[in-house]
């Protein structure tokens, strides 16, 4: 199909979590490759692996110290190609991520770098002076304190906009960027069919590294952070997007680009520049009718006024689960079916987070076995996100389930054992089965409109199918065919925290 990426939905595989072939507690290359038929059958059309690059695991994967080898924790490039082989054979696409905002310290250019303060690789990273004593400047890590760290043998400070342990390239450097070419290249000659761009609003930092002044509290956003989101990205950006259309059969740029301000964040994915942006507002969005309808018809109208393709996402591996958002318990859970069945009605393209499928919810993990560099350098203050990250359950019961023969690096619930894909598997009222149901039923070219509907409640039609929502306290009565609902008692009415697909009589069959 021409533009794949127009239409689709990819599937986020957190490498660590999504299964174990080797009984060492941790996810694999082998342990992905041996479940694609399960995502071939779920309807997805392509999965997106999280880093599997050799490191130290400061940020689980984040923190790169080699960017064009598999760690052996996670397998080799044998079977990395495997896994792309078999994937091509189901056909499903293979997106992989790229980590350019930041290496590892152990990476041979950080490790030149503190080598010496005339090592030509000090100047692939961000080395300044402190002021009175201190660092440089005001910025803050994202994950907690400030944004440098005093490198003793020099005296200088270097800027991590996440852990010490991961160093920021300076992207003004032509070696970083010319580096970064044969990266791509190496991963696009494997056959790979794109990239997920980590944090690609930072890569370039205002050259005069100005205070800035941070609000309290923290926005989930990056808009307000006037020292990044710099327009030389922008060119970055139009150069890589050359060097992959080079290649044959449409490889393509996702950018997770952190900006609430939607016509800011389409800005990068004019024609020549990425192909498709995460769209976090939706992400971000409460569970209320007229915050997402507003969502929706801003990503719209942005992302329609560059010729761009909407995205769409609920979960990830950062954020709390969605049904621990949208309440937890029963209500979340459904309202998080209701959203699945909305997310997959948007025009545009869908992305999914394992487990997501099965109506997981965040896991609240004891502090001992916590491992997310956000706890610790908050020192609790931020839970952080190993609560989403946590293996999820194929089959059987504790301690593996399905997932390792072995013990899983983060425990698995043993409530999870009614959740498993096994036992969700045929069960008409599953939410597994429900997106099984969605992604065989969805809409994929077929035209957008908004309908007239009750207040509290969200109505479009994709063709002849009419999506509903039902965020209100009151039944939702509807006409038309019912074709699929989040909650198996909607007859003629929609009942409250439910969605509906209703196919609209009088129209061509789908
Ligand atoms: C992105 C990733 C997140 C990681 C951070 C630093 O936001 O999604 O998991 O910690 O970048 O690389």
């Amino acid at each position: 199909m021409a533009e794949w990426w127009r239409s689709a939905v990819l599937y986020q595989i957190y490498v660590r979590s999504f299964a174990d072939s080797d009984g060492d507690g941790v996810g694999d290359l082998e342990g992905v490759r041996s479940r694609l038929p399960y995502l071939r059958d779920l309807g997805v059309d392509g999965i997106w692996l999280t880093p599997f690059y050799p490191s130290p695991g400061a940020d689980h994967g984040y923190d790169v110290a080699n960017y064009v080898d598999v760690d052996p924790q996670f397998g080799t490039l044998a079977d990395f190609d495997a896994l792309v082989a078999d994937a091509h054979e189901l056909e499903l696409r293979v997106v992989v991520d790229i980590v350019p905002n930041h290496t590892s310290n152990e990476h041979p250019w950080f490790q030149a770098a503190i080598s010496a303060p005339d090592h030509p690789d000090r100047a692939r990273y961000i080395f300044r002076s402190g002021r009175d004593g201190g660092p440089p400047n005001d910025w803050t890590s994202a994950f907690g304190g400030s944004a440098w760290t005093l490198d003793e043998g020099s005296g200088d400070w270097y800027l991590h906009l996440f852990a010490p342990e991961q160093p920021d390239l300076d992207w003004h450097n032509a070696a970083v960027r010319g580096d970064f070419d044969e990266i791509l290249r190496f991963w696009l000659d494997r056959g790979v069919d794109g990239f997920r761009i980590d944090v690609g609003q930072a890569l370039y930092k205002a050259p005069d590294l100005h205070d800035v002044h941070e609000p309290e509290p923290r926005t989930p956003y990056a808009d307000w952070h006037t020292g990044i989101n710099q327009p030389e990205l922008h060119e970055l950006y139009r150069s890589w997007r050359s060097l992959a259309d080079a290649y044959p059969d449409e490889r393509m740029f996702v950018g997770e680009i952190v900006l609430g301000d939607q016509v800011e964040l389409a800005t990068y994915v004019r024609p020549d520049e990425l192909q498709l942006a995460f769209n976090f507002t939706f992400l971000f969005q409460d569970w209320s009718a007229t915050g997402l309808r507003g969502t929706i018809e801003r990503t719209l109208a942005a992302f329609a006024a560059v010729g761009a393709t909407p995205t769409w996402v609920l979960e990830n591996h950062d954020v709390t689960r969605l049904p621990t958002r949208y309440g937890g318990g029963e209500q979340g859970l459904r309202r998080a079916r209701a959203a699945a069945l909305l997310l997959l009605a948007l025009p545009g393209t869908a992305f999914l987070y394992e487990g997501q499928e099965l109506g997981l919810e965040e896991v609240d993990l004891p502090d001992a076995v916590r491992q997310d560099p956000i706890f610790y350098r908050t020192k609790g203050e931020r839970v952080g996100r190993d609560g989403c990250r946590v293996p999820i359950p194929w089959e059987s019961g504790p301690p593996g389930f399905g997932f390792t023969t072995g013990r899983p690096w983060l425990p698995i619930p043993a409530e999870w054992k009614e959740l498993s894909v096994a036992a969700q598997t045929r069960d008409p009222a599953s939410t597994l089965e429900l997106y099984r149901s969605a992604l065989a039923l969805r809409p994929r070219d077929e035209p957008f409109a908004w309908r007239e509907t009750a207040p509290g409640t969200l109505a479009f039609t994709r063709g002849d199918l009419l999506c509903l929502v039902n965020i209100s306290d009151r039944e939702l009565p509807f006409e038309g065919e019912l074709l699929l609902a989040s909650d198996p008692a909607a007859g003629d009415v929609l009942p409250p925290d439910a969605a509906a697909w209703v196919r609209i009589a009088g129209r061509s069959e789908r």
